[in-house]
């Protein structure tokens, strides 16, 4: 769809991608808000910049398209009556979260649709953000590695994460698993939405191929690790304050770009339900 009549979309790679302008995502009507779903659909993550916008109404932009997650560990707006926040903050003495590629919360049933990531403090140069397209990755594979791969079964927890005792999460108002949490999900999984297939294993969260010898899970995974990380498959963000991205957590991985280490920033993310993947 490109008839754009209430937003405009440009997209700002190959792979997934797109700037949309002429919206404010405080208001937003219907209309609108339909090519917004429809973009997002299409580029599988939106950016949106200078929306200056209240967690309120960022948290009702999320509601439209679906109900929001709490998260597990992370609620550091709790007390502030936003528990539905996550906060990503980074400085002088805290380091980056999230430097390595991933989806989001895949270690439990039904990981997220997607999240709604507003820029509060960007660093004057670094701290860059990046996503990938599953889709590409997957369909950057030969005929016959997507057939070896497409009935097989992932297994995701939080052993390498939340679970850890030197997983500090303090500074971002984290709490540390008492137990490790785990889910399985379909190593290539179907969006619910558009029916294509992506990639659905990341080195964060999943631990391992079910009903795969040690060597052979490990052998595949890493291999699947680097392909992903392909840069054909990629696109990066620039953050300026009150610049917004909204990433489709079914068809992407992300990672911060953890240059300019020292640099204050600050990040606010709502993040909504998704459903089981299949
Ligand atoms: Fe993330």
């Amino acid at each position: 769809m490109n008839n754009w009549q209430h937003i405009s979309v440009s997209r700002i790679a190959g792979a997934l991608g797109a700037e949309v302008g002429g919206v404010h995502l405080g208001q937003l009507s219907d209309a609108a808000f339909e090519e917004v779903r429809a973009a997002f659909l299409e580029n599988q993550v939106l950016f949106f910049r200078d929306q200056e916008v209240t967690r309120d109404q960022q948290k009702a932009f999320g509601r439209r398209f679906g109900t929001l997650q709490i998260h597990p560990f992370l609620q550091p707006l709790k007390a502030e009556g936003h528990p539905e926040f996550v906060v990503l903050q980074s400085d002088e003495k805290h380091p980056y979260v999230a430097e390595a590629w991933h989806s989001d919360v895949t270690f439990v049933e039904q990981p997220p649709l997607g999240s709604v990531l507003r820029c509060i403090k960007a660093p004057e140069f670094g701290g860059d953000t990046m996503w990938a397209s599953m889709y590409a990755a997957y369909e950057g594979l030969s005929d016959k590695m997507q057939r070896m791969i497409s009935d097989l079964v992932a297994i995701h927890d939080t052993a390498r994460t939340f679970s850890r005792t030197d997983y500090n999460t303090e500074h971002i108002g984290g709490k540390q698993a008492t137990q490790v949490i785990s889910a399985e999900h379909p190593v290539v999984r179907t969006h619910p939405e558009t029916g294509r297939r992506g990639l659905f294993v990341n080195s964060t969260f999943t631990a391992s191929i079910k009903g795969m010898k040690p060597r052979e899970s490990a052998a595949l995974l890493e291999f699947l690790y680097r392909h992903i990380e392909t840069p054909d498959f990629s696109c990066r963000f620039r953050w300026r304050e009150n610049s917004i991205a909204m990433w489709d957590n079914r068809c992407t991985q992300h990672r911060v770009c953890a240059d300019n280490r020292t640099a204050d920033r600050r990040m606010e993310r709502v993040t909504i339900n998704g459903d089981k993947p299949f």
